[in-house]
């Protein structure tokens, strides 16, 4: 056994609108282990932003629990939840979420911002990240200078930038054909390869199946049956 990176035990979370109560995520409970590499898989509306929002930091649990790292995060008041997602959580996106005004090094440098880093050392954590992701050639393209692919690796990069042990991506190749979708995937793996832990959601099978782990979430509930996903004929 490795050691665990992510505990979630009994996580409920709803939503109330008007009167009624949407119950989007029921008694969740997954394990991760530092290195992982887990697809979570499932048709829309079953709960997978809200989960993600979850492991994020950026929503807590209503009732059960979420330790990260040694941390409850249930317990932490706004700011240690803003700091704690700062540290240890890289997310990554479906529409890369560049700022389009700013070169690609910028954009890998914002995360940095906040962290009062030198602007010289700012500079050159980005470019070794560009590097890493395979653009080191591309740090003072605009977004709209690069292919979609390309966009996603400088979002990956900025993810990378506070070196944070977890990445959590929400269908990052959702907006990608299927050879771009490959090359970051790759790009995905040789990170797993160098320690990231990676949590990849995703509604797409022949994507989950990139990933080491399988992990399916239908209505709020998550099954897993010895990394194939249960049901598989419910996504098609
Ligand atoms: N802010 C909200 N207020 C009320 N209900 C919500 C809210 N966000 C999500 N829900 C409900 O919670 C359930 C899970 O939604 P969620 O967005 O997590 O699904 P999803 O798996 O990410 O779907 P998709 O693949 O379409 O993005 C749905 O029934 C949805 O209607
Ligand atoms: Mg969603």
């Amino acid at each position: 056994m490795g050691k665990t990176i992510i505990e979630i035990k009994d996580l409920v979370k709803t939503y109330k609108v008007g009167g009624e109560t949407v119950t989007a995520l029921h008694r969740i409970s997954l394990h991760v282990e530092e290195g992982e590499f887990i697809a979570i898989i499932g048709p829309s509306g079953s709960g997978k932003s809200t989960l993600m929002n979850m492991i994020g930091c950026l929503d807590k649990p209503e009732s059960g629990e979420y330790i990260l790292e040694g941390n409850d995060v249930g317990k932490l008041n706004d700011y240690e939840l803003a700091t704690i997602r700062n540290q240890k959580i890289g997310f990554i996106f479906q529409n890369f979420n560049l700022l389009s005004k700013l070169t690609a090094i910028e954009n890998v440098e914002l995360p940095l911002l906040y962290q009062g880093a030198a602007p010289q050392e700012q500079k050159q954590l980005a470019q070794e990240c560009l590097e890493k992701v395979g653009l080191g050639d591309r740090a003072q393209h605009l977004p709209t200078q690069l292919s979609g692919g390309q966009q996603q690796r400088v979002a990956i990069a900025r993810s990378l930038v506070c070196n944070p042990p977890i990445l959590l991506a929400d269908e990052p190749t959702g907006a990608l054909d299927s050879k771009t979708s490959k090359e970051i995937l790759d790009v995905m793996k040789k990170l797993n390869g160098e320690g990231h832990t990676i949590i990849l959601i995703t509604h797409d099978l022949g994507v989950a199946r990139q990933a080491k782990r399988i992990v399916q979430i239908k209505d709020g509930r998550l099954y897993e049956n010895g990394g194939d996903p249960v049901e598989t004929s419910a996504f098609f």
